[in-house]
């Protein structure tokens, strides 16, 4: 092996034509997905505007716009007028999702739902309750009537963000026999319990009234566990895996990317942009830097696709 003097690394580094020649990792809006929030109003965030919310009536100008920037799919979570035990707005035909999935039709947009019942759920649970404790097979169906309603009004891709064991293998079923053969499940595989949802569950109202997802959503300090989980995914017909949050996990994008050959997801979450944002605004940092450099670390950690908050702002950045 040579050395210095003969070997010198910053001569690649010397331009900006030079570093983009032997750049490794590249962002690419196709492999981007925006999440939008959809409930009975609109409501602006000034401070995170990835994260206001739509009525399905403005829905629509925001969905133009992105497709005009060139962004090629969204993800949409829904706030509904009520909330019961059961979290039965999550499969009302009628419900907010749906509407928005029939308003968003005829676009050019991957239309990608997340499945769960926490946002629709009186308690804040990801399921049914069975005194303090979430019923997991008694959820698996709601879960799948929830993915099959979603379909059927105009849904690309579900993906499920629950956490339910089992839940992968319902509603792959209940969409095969509903002729939904063709409709790729996206499964929030490896989802950790995080302090970093905290301003997703401000903007979709589903913290949970009591106690925490620590029953469901995985433990931080495992990553074995995060592999089991893929694999039982997979098992189950999974189409894409994802690991989720992004920034404190490259390590389980890593290690999933290199045991399965399927794509994978990675959902940079709410609290991995409001940290940035806030510090940007207090002036400690540049958000678009940060930005970029971050959602570099997630690709190069072994990510296809990414879900971020930045989506809008990427697609002007590039
Ligand atoms: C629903 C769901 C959550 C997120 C995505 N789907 C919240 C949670 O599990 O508490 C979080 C996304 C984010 O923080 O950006 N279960």
């Amino acid at each position: 092996m040579t050395t210095f003097p003969v070997t010198r690394l910053r001569r690649l580094r010397r331009t900006s034509g030079l570093r983009g020649l032997v750049r490794e990792t590249r962002l690419d809006l196709d492999e981007f997905v925006m999440p939008l929030f959809v409930g009975p109003e609109a409501l602006t965030n000034p401070e995170l505007p990835g994260l206001a919310r739509h009525s399905v009536e403005t829905l629509g100008a925001e969905a133009d716009e992105l497709e005009r920037l060139g962004v090629k799919g969204v993800i949409l979570f829904g706030i509904p007028e009520e909330k019961d035990e059961e979290g039965s707005g999550a499969w009302d035909d009628d419900g907010v999702v749906q509407r928005a999935l029939r308003e968003l039709q005829g676009r050019n947009l991957v239309l990608i739902t997340d499945v769960c019942l926490c946002e629709y759920t009186s308690h804040g649970h990801c399921g049914v309750l069975e005194g303090e404790h979430v019923d997991n097979d008694a959820t698996l169906e709601l879960l799948a009537r929830t993915a099959r309603s979603h379909v059927e009004a105009g849904a690309d891709v579900v993906a499920p963000s629950d956490m339910m064991d089992g839940r992968v293998a319902a509603i792959r079923d209940a969409l095969d026999d509903n002729g939904s053969q063709s409709v790729p499940v996206l499964a929030y595989s490896a989802k950790y319990a995080s302090a970093f949802y905290g301003p997703f569950r401000e903007a979709a109202e589903s913290a949970p009234a009591f106690g925490d997802r620590r029953g469901y959503q995985m433990d931080r300090a495992n990553v074995r566990e995060a592999l089991r989980e893929c694999e039982l995914d997979v098992a189950e017909g999974a189409d894409v895996l994802m690991v989720k949050p992004a920034l404190p996990y490259l390590d389980v994008i890593r290690a999933v990317r290199e045991r399965f050959d399927l794509p994978l997801a990675a959902y940079n979450v709410s609290g991995e942009y409001a940290m940035v944002k806030a510090a940007a605004q207090n002036g400690w940092l540049d958000e678009r830097q940060a930005a970029l450099e971050t959602l570099t670390a997630i690709k190069r950690a072994g990510a296809d696709l990414i879900l971020s908050y930045w989506t809008k702002d990427l697609a002007q950045w590039l």
